[in-house]
């Protein structure tokens, strides 16, 4: 559960990065998507990722791969552990609400069940194009991008998914830590939930910068 939540969240730290290149312009957005995938025409200077250590085309693949196994195995972790845990409890809890659970604790796991079903939306909308609000099938992803975040619904959907995102990635990156044994007194435990803290808020702002730029037209 550990290893493969702290891969997700590089890989989050990673996509809000990329995200940001749409403040460089088009061009760049494209050539930044275009890269990470498949050359169509190898003549045209521009290398695809990996390539020539890789065939081209390949190391989306890879990547795609490495993640789905990622997703599936943390899924898997957690109807395990939830499993063993009703197990060894025997009985209900009768008093849910403890003192000691923050809000993102006692949603891990509904909240992880709304944050994949999204993430399905997510990739129906920007990888294969088949919902496509604001923008048509064949758009460029920097056309895609501007063509959705134009529409307030659509920020506002992104904006309560993200909500969902970093409350997981906070209890979760504090918890990955913890069962990798890395809160062992007071001051670990602090500076853990500092970190938490850190990257959650810088998650939601990364991301949430470029759709309300869009909305705002502070990006054409
Ligand atoms: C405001 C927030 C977000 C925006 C604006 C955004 C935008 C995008 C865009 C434009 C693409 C398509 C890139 C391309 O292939 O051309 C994409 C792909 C993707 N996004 Fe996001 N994203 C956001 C949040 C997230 C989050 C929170 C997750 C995970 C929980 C996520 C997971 C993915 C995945 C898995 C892909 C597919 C990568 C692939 O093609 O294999 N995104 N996103």
């Amino acid at each position: 559960m550990a290893v493969t939540g702290l891969c997700l969240i590089g890989f989050l730290l990673m996509h809000m990065y990329g995200n940001l290149k749409v403040f460089m312009g088009p061009e760049a957005f494209n050539h930044y998507a275009h890269w990470l995938k498949f050359d169509p025409d190898p003549s045209d200077g521009i290398d695809v990722i990996l390539y020539p250590l890789i065939p081209n085309g390949w190391f989306i693949w890879l990547f795609r791969a490495f993640m789905l196994a990622a997703i599936v195995l943390h899924m898997w972790s957690a109807i395990t552990l939830w499993n063993r845990a009703n197990e060894a409890r025997g009985t209900k809890y009768v008093v849910k609400k403890t003192l000691e659970q923050t809000y993102s604790a006692r949603t891990m796991r509904w909240g992880g069940v709304i944050l994949a079903g999204f993430l399905l939306f997510h990739l129906l909308q920007f990888t294969a194009l088949m919902v496509t609000p604001g923008f048509s099938a064949n758009a460029t992803p920097y056309e895609a991008v501007v063509g959705s975040f134009r529409l307030w619904w659509v920020v506002l959907a992104y904006a309560l998914w993200m909500i969902t995102v970093t409350m997981h990635v906070r209890h979760g990156f504090w918890s990955a830590f913890t069962t990798l044994g890395a809160n062992t007194s007071a001051k670990a435990r602090e500076v853990l939930n500092a970190c938490a803290w850190v990257i959650a808020i810088l998650l939601y702002v990364g991301f949430m910068i470029m759709p309300i730029a869009v909305l705002m037209r502070w990006v054409n």
